[in-house]
């Protein structure tokens, strides 16, 4: 049945531009569906938001930002009290999720290993109050990478905490050597593993959405014991932080004392990329969903706590 869907897309946070190219695709794909996709480019402008909406009464939004304000339960507040049916999680699962301090907290209490951390002050971090290389230092509530910095060693130049853009309390986690796997979930089932193997340094930014940084491999040639695990781990937290729809988790995958090797989980992202380069699209390709059937899955499952 042909649906009036408004599409949330940009945002202000730092990754409007990966919000843009999600829904570039997700609008074509409307398309093709026979929908009514209506762009909403969604600025500072809270007014003009829900003016469109006001105006355009959608049967369904999809919410195609990520980042601070539309993947942290802010944007998803707004629409649960417009009584609008929106795409993925709600406000509490988005929150839950997109503090990754908080996430891993949840998680580790039903089981799933996660690296040794803490939250620090970034200033203490860089006088060597927090922790011996290798670590990792990464911003508690943003994605793509933005801000993630790898202390190898001594060495490693550190951030400025005086021009650093995020929140002065980071988290601070140590380094898990080995492979990189991101799990999808797609209304609480696990539908696949992918391992990424960037070319060169960390699966950040860059690899992330440059073509050809990246190798993509699906399904992540890893023991099988392991790739159940994952899948299993990525169904709990989806579950324990109460997500919706769509997620995505990465792992870290430490089989540099052989295989099995040991799981880490870094995160859970309640609103994964939908890009052209993008894994759940990918792992659901590989399970016979197009990028299409995802989308109308999307708009279906879409819903609002009335
Ligand atoms: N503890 C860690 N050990 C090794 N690499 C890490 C660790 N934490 C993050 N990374 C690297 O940084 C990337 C981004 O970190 P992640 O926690 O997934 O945040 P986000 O993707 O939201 O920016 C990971 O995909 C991984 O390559
Ligand atoms: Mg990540």
């Amino acid at each position: 049945m042909k649906k009036k869907v408004a599409v949330l897309m940009g945002g202000f946070s730092g990754e409007r531009e990966v919000s843009l190219s999600s829904a570039q695709g997700v609008l074509k794909a409307l398309q093709e569906l026979g929908h009514d996709g209506i762009p909403v480019d969604v600025t500072r402008c809270m007014k003009t938001l829900i003016h469109n909406l006001e105006t355009h009464k959608p049967d369904v939004v999809l919410n195609i930002l990520h980042g601070r304000w539309g993947e942290d339960g802010c944007i998803q507040g707004l629409l649960e009290m417009m009584g609008l049916s929106y795409s993925n999680s709600g406000v509490l699962g988005s929150s839950l999720a997109m503090n990754k301090a908080v996430a891993r907290k949840l998680c580790q209490l039903k089981g799933i290993r996660v690296p040794e951390g803490l939250v620090a002050k970034l200033q203490d971090v860089c006088e060597g109050k927090v922790m011996k290389p290798p670590y990792v230092i990464k911003p508690i509530g943003e994605g793509s990478s933005l801000g993630v910095h790898i202390i190898l060693d001594e060495k490693t130049p550190l951030p400025d905490p005086n021009s650093w853009p995020f929140e002065d309390e980071v988290l601070v986690e140590r380094y898990i050597p080995g492979r990189e796997i991101h799990v999808a979930v797609m209304g609480k089932k696990a539908i696949g593993a992918i391992e990424i193997k960037p070319h060169t340094g960390f699966y950040d930014y860059e690899a992330k959405y440059t073509d050809g940084k990246a190798a993509h491999l699906m399904p992540a040639p890893i023991h099988e014991q392991a790739y159940a695990q994952a899948l299993e781990w990525a169904e709990k937290a989806h579950k324990v932080l109460e997500c919706r729809g769509i997620s995505r988790s990465d792992f870290r995958y430490d089989d540099t004392k052989g295989e099995p090797g040991e799981l880490y989980y870094l995160e859970t992202n309640p609103q994964p990329g939908l890009t052209p380069l993008s894994l759940v699209p990918e792992i659901a390709a590989h399970t016979g969903i197009s990028y299409a059937q995802l989308v109308q899955w999307m708009v279906e499952d879409a819903s609002c706590r009335r």
